[in-house]
């Protein structure tokens, strides 16, 4: 068998057209642009490429888009200062901390993100959003987990019940991804480091979410004939070299579907941004 391939740029289309017609009548009835500001501290080179690639994805849409670099050396009061110029700037709905934040910052990451007001958290991490969605009330929800989901439903994938395993517990993604797979009625597992017997799991995946961190880690041995790989995995294995947490070549001749690594899910994950800042912008109105 050779899996479908689940190309992110045909979601991703899809996903923009749909945030671009509401720009557009955001604009026409309310007379309101939807702007997005992103925060970067420091020189972190795939951070900044990151940054530059939501900045030119607001461009195409029609989002208003401000990009605030900081010194490497910035103190958690200059960030919490910048945060919440950005809390009251109307002309401002969305706002996102790029991360990984310098070392010295490092601990305060939670401090820092919560102090996001929670209707302008574009990345869905605020506490209140994560309490939100662990209790059905999706409102600003992750980018990476909810593009996943989006990929499926655009791509006519079933999910109501399936059985989802999803390898990796991150806040960002492995959280976030078990409850939109458990509120669309999936039966979710999450799997770690420390799970046992890993392989013997994952094969009794109908969806499989590999989100590790760690280079053509989920190989065809661990996956079930037919099953919908999905890659979170972005590693880079030489200067221009990409690869994601699925042995590629090998699994794809056992799964159903496949999502590639570059050219997946990761870019949906901006799609997404895009999406969640008009639906800030909407949120905002009154
Ligand atoms: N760095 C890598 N992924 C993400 C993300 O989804 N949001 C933010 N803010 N930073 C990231």
């Amino acid at each position: 068998m050779t899996a479908k391939l689940l190309e992110g740029k045909i979601f991703a289309a899809a996903i923009k057209a749909e945030a671009k017609k509401q720009v557009e009548s955001l604009q026409q009835e309310f007379k309101v642009t939807p702007g997005l500001a992103v925060i970067i501290v420091g020189e972190n080179p795939a951070s900044k490429v990151y940054v530059a690639n939501k900045h030119r994805s607001c461009e195409e849409l029609g989002i208003y888009s401000e990009v605030i670099e900081m010194p490497i050396d910035s103190t958690k009061a200059m960030l919490l200062a910048q945060i919440d110029e950005l809390n009251h700037n109307c002309k401002i709905h969305g706002i996102l901390v790029q991360l990984p934040l310098p070392p010295h910052i490092h601990t305060d990451e939670a401090e820092i993100l919560d102090f996001i007001d929670p209707d302008k958290d574009v990345d869905g991490f605020h506490p209140i959003n994560v309490g939100k969605l662990a209790t059905g009330q999706e409102h600003l929800v992750p980018c990476t987990p909810m593009g996943c989901i989006k990929m499926l439903e655009l791509a006519g994938i079933e999910i109501a019940g399936k059985n989802a395993v999803i390898i990796g517990r991150s806040n960002i993604v492995g959280k976030p991804m078990f409850h939109l797979l458990l509120a669309r009625d999936a039966t979710v597992t999450v799997c770690h480091s420390r799970t046992k017997n890993l392989a013997a799991i994952t094969k009794q995946a109908d969806i499989l979410v590999a989100a590790v961190g760690r280079p053509h880690f989920v190989t065809a041995d661990m996956v079930k004939p037919g099953a919908v790989v999905i890659d979170v995995g972005i590693n880079r294995i030489a200067p221009k070299k990409l690869v994601g947490d699925v042995d590629f070549e090998a699994v794809k001749s056992v799964a159903g579907a496949i999502t590639p690594v570059p050219g997946g899910v990761g870019l949906l994950t901006i799609a997404i941004l895009m999406h969640n800042t008009v639906k800030a912008a909407r949120l905002q109105l009154s």
